[in-house]
């Protein structure tokens, strides 16, 4: 018996002590300690509080003091007011107060679609999209840009990016084939080096050990687990329709190299796969993802996923929550009414329909995260990161990323000599379209707004801009947004620049089944061409139907989604750099040819996959010739 009392009371001295020395506070001690110190201390209030995000406009400071909130979002557009550094500061402050003032003091993360740069605030560098990076199939150049990334997140104190988006877009109807590098499996892959750059590379390549390694740095997320590129049509959200092997092989292999590179967490995606809903898939989540993969951080659903596991959404938000949760997705991007999802999960953990295991095992990944990103020891925002948003440093990195993301696919008629690069010293030029000086419309959806917005949504330098700026000062620089039939000819120009493209879109607004060039871009490109010598720069997302008007431009350049550096589209069209950029996508001819990639039998695109010219090479109007010809 005395044996037995001894050994009783040498728990309760250790356990005494333990919670004395609040190990978990110590940040000397390695992360998995500090959680094994922590999670026996949580109430299940507490540990459904970390599972929990929620959006910036239903929380205070007593919100996220009283429901132990561990996560806040805003989404597309959703920013404080006035969208000053100084108002994110405040509001993170605000938020972190409230965390802070509960019993265990966790401090909450704060995530943001910082996409293509940190653009939902205004001044941040804008970075082109994936859909242009992805043509440069640089992972250095993707990882220098995940590292300014990350100081212009910090600059607002977020310590979380929604970011990189790994989805193989294997047909371009899909209103996000924009955020996709590629439709091909192994660019994705290689370009998943951007991870290094938000969180930091690991010390030790520890695979599935969420790193990050200073708060300099971000929490990333490899989006949207998995197929979301592969569905029907394009359609957003829809069904991928596949059998495993090829899900792996084309959708699921860039989450290896994500994990393998420490990501922190895993978002899942809208979409099905064969008819089952991943935010559903405990097969894909937990088997697969959690523990054939090993994937050490936290997964993360999409925003109001779980509520469109039932049709229409919402409509059984107990079995919405019962069965993400048992899927093994970790934390709920609710993300408004997160007092109904907490009272839910907690009634389901009650009546025994959700494990202590596995509510442990979401909020052990949570905390694995938190503590190796140093949360605990940098909670706030700090002033000394302010200097980074839109930092000039930045801008030349991204107007390096615009140079390298052009790809040249028409460069002068048969029979005539090319027309880039083109003269700075001409006597008279012409800038016509849409998007020739329209900073909104060069960077695309998920920028300031959630769907972008056209007019000077931004800092940043137009096309036209420029233009002006790299021609000599004695070139005549005319701007015809729309000209009419007769007016480039009157103009006696040498040449003209048309820029034409698509309006911004996000998500199922961008759905797109027919792909024609929108807005006044035919009939500019029409009016234009006929009558002087043109060059057409196309802004979208996607390749579009261009075959019908090619015969009409001397010179054709896929620009994609270039963002706030217009510049650097102007250094390659006047020679200053050289085109080195290569489709990472096929351009087709027609949509009914889709869904077409590369390596499909019965491949007829208009330019294939790989294909790009340089300026003034025999190559290239030999490419062209035999191109237009067929
Ligand atoms: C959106 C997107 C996802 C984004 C999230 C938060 O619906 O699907 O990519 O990160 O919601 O804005």
């Amino acid at each position: 018996m005395e044996r037995a009392a001894a050994l009783a009371l040498c728990l309760n001295l250790f356990i005494s002590v333990a919670v004395c020395l609040e190990i978990y506070k110590d940040p000397s001690q390695d992360a998995e300690a500090r959680i094994q110190d922590l999670l026996p201390r949580m109430t299940l209030a507490e540990k459904i509080g970390q599972m929990t995000q929620a959006e910036r406009r239903v929380l205070d400071y007593a919100a996220m003091r009283d429901y132990f909130i561990g996560s806040v979002l805003n989404g597309g557009g959703s920013v404080p007011k006035g969208n000053t550094i100084q108002a994110w500061h405040k509001m993170l402050r605000t938020f972190q107060s409230g965390s802070l003032a509960t019993r265990l003091q966790i401090p909450m993360m704060y995530g943001i679609d910082a996409v293509h740069g940190n653009n939902n605030v205004l001044g941040a560098t804008i970075f082109p999209h994936n859909v242009g990076l992805g043509v440069t199939r640089d992972p250095d150049l993707l990882k220098r840009i995940g590292a300014a990334t990350a100081l212009e997140v910090r600059a607002t104190g977020i310590q979380y990016a929604f970011s990189p988006c790994i989805a193989t877009c294997r047909d371009p109807r899909w209103g996000r084939c924009y955020e996709s590098y590629s439709e091909s499996t192994d660019i994705v892959r290689n370009l998943t080096e951007i991870i290094f750059g938000l969180q930091g590379e690991p010390a030790n390549k520890t695979a599935g050990v969420p790193f990050v390694a200073d708060s300099s740095k971000v929490a990333a997320c490899a989006k949207h687990y998995v197929g979301d590129g592969g569905t029907v049509n394009g359609i957003n959200e829809n069904n991928t329709i596949i059998d495993y092997e090829d899900l792996v092989k084309i959708h699921m292999a860039p989450y290896f190299d994500a994990i393998a590179k420490g990501v922190s967490t895993v978002m899942i995606s809208y979409s099905s796969w064969n008819g089952i809903k991943m935010h559903a898939n405990k097969f894909l989540i937990t088997e697969v993802l959690k523990k054939q993969l090993n994937f050490q951080g936290f997964v993360i659903s999409d925003w109001s996923g779980i509520d469109r596991i039932t049709s229409p959404s919402g409509s059984n938000y107990t079995f919405s929550v019962l069965t993400a949760v048992n899927a093994g997705i970790d934390m709920i991007m609710v993300p408004f009414d997160y007092k109904s999802y907490i009272s839910e999960l907690t009634r389901l953990v009650n009546e025994g329909y959700i494990s202590m295991d596995r509510i442990d095992d979401a909020v052990t990944r949570i905390l694995r995260v938190k503590f190796t990103m140093g949360l605990f020891e940098s909670p706030y925002p700090d002033r000394a990161f302010a200097k980074y948003l839109g930092a000039e440093s930045h801008r030349a990195l991204a107007r390096e990323a615009v140079r390298r993301s052009l790809v040249l696919l028409k460069n002068g008629q048969e029979g005539s000599e090319p027309l880039l690069p083109l003269s700075k010293s001409t006597s008279k030029i012409i800038v016509a379209g849409s998007h020739a000086d329209d900073i909104g419309l060069q960077c695309g959806g998920w920028t300031i707004s959630w769907f972008g917005s056209s007019g000077s949504i931004t800092k940043g330098t137009s096309i036209l801009q420029a233009v002006r700026n790299a021609v000599s000062p004695s070139t005549e620089v005319i701007h015809e947004r729309f000209p009419q039939p007769g007016f480039a000819k009157s103009q006696g120009a040498d040449y003209a620049i048309v820029v034409v493209g698509e309006p911004p879109y996000a998500e199922t607004y961008g759905d797109n089944l027919n792909l024609t060039l929108p807005l006044e871009g035919i009939p500019t490109i029409q009016n234009v061409c006929g009558e002087v010598k043109c060059l057409v720069i196309l802004i979208s997302g996607r390749p579009l139907v261009i075959e019908p008007y090619l015969p009409l431009m001397d010179a054709f350049v896929a620009a994609w989604l270039p963002g706030s550096e217009g510049a650097g589209i102007t250094d390659v069209i006047f020679g200053d750099y050289d085109f080195e950029g290569t489709l990472a996508r096929t351009w087709f001819r027609r949509v009914d040819q889709l869904p077409m990639n590369v390596g499909d039998p019965n491949y007829d695109p208009l330019f294939p996959f790989g294909f790009g010219l340089k300026t003034n090479t025999l190559l290239s109007r030999y490419c062209l010739t035999f191109k237009i010809s067929r």
